[in-house]
């Protein structure tokens, strides 16, 4: 007799397929459909949030050590160049009813890498201000890097205002 027959092998299949999925949908907060580009778009753009996050509890808050706000300036320089490579073309808002990315991004793509490439002057200058333990160089350079780097594209090149 073949076991794959069998109506209890074929349930148990279908339990370890569900089972796998919730898994792997339940470790992401992935909030965007429509394939792999905006999935990694999105994994992407939300480790520099965290990074954001975490510069913004320093400040308010005085949460974190100098040490490890220094890695995340570095992970941004890290990062950046690799930030058009998320925007391929077709992949906007008229691609997938759930991007935020206007489609001006491929009409002005000069000034969306550029845009992009602002990251690695802001994160140098915000290694610099963490190097110096300053508070108020560190509070500075944090807002530098949200309104000059995350700001200025976003408010240009995504719809949603943040
Ligand atoms: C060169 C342009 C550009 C820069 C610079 C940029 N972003 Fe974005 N970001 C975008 C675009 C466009 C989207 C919308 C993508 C989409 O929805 O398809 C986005 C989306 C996001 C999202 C939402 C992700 C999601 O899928 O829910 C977060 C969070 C984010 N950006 C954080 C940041 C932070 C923090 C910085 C600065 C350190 C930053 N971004 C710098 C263009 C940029």
């Amino acid at each position: 007799m073949c076991v794959c027959s069998s109506s209890k092998f074929k349930s148990l299949i279908f339990v370890v397929l569900v089972a796998s999925i919730s898994l792997v949908v339940g470790n992401s907060a992935y909030a965007h459909g429509g394939g792999p580009v905006y999935e990694k778009r999105h994994v992407y753009m939300n480790e520099l949030g965290d990074i954001m996050k975490a510069f913004g509890n320093f400040v308010k808050r005085g949460k974190g050590d100098l040490a490890e706000l220094s890695q995340k300036a570095v992970r941004i320089i890290e990062l950046a160049p690799e930030l058009p490579s998320h925007f391929p073309p077709d992949t906007g808002l008229n691609h997938n009813k759930e991007s935020q990315a206007k489609p001006i991004i491929w009409e002005k793509w000069d000034d969306f890498t550029s845009a992009s490439e602002r990251l690695v002057d802001l994160g140098k200058g915000l290694e610099s201000a963490i190097a110096s333990k300053d508070k108020s160089q560190i509070s500075a350079a944090v807002k530098q890097m949200g309104e000059e780097g995350c700001r200025a594209c976003h408010s240009q090149f995504r719809i949603k205002k943040n």
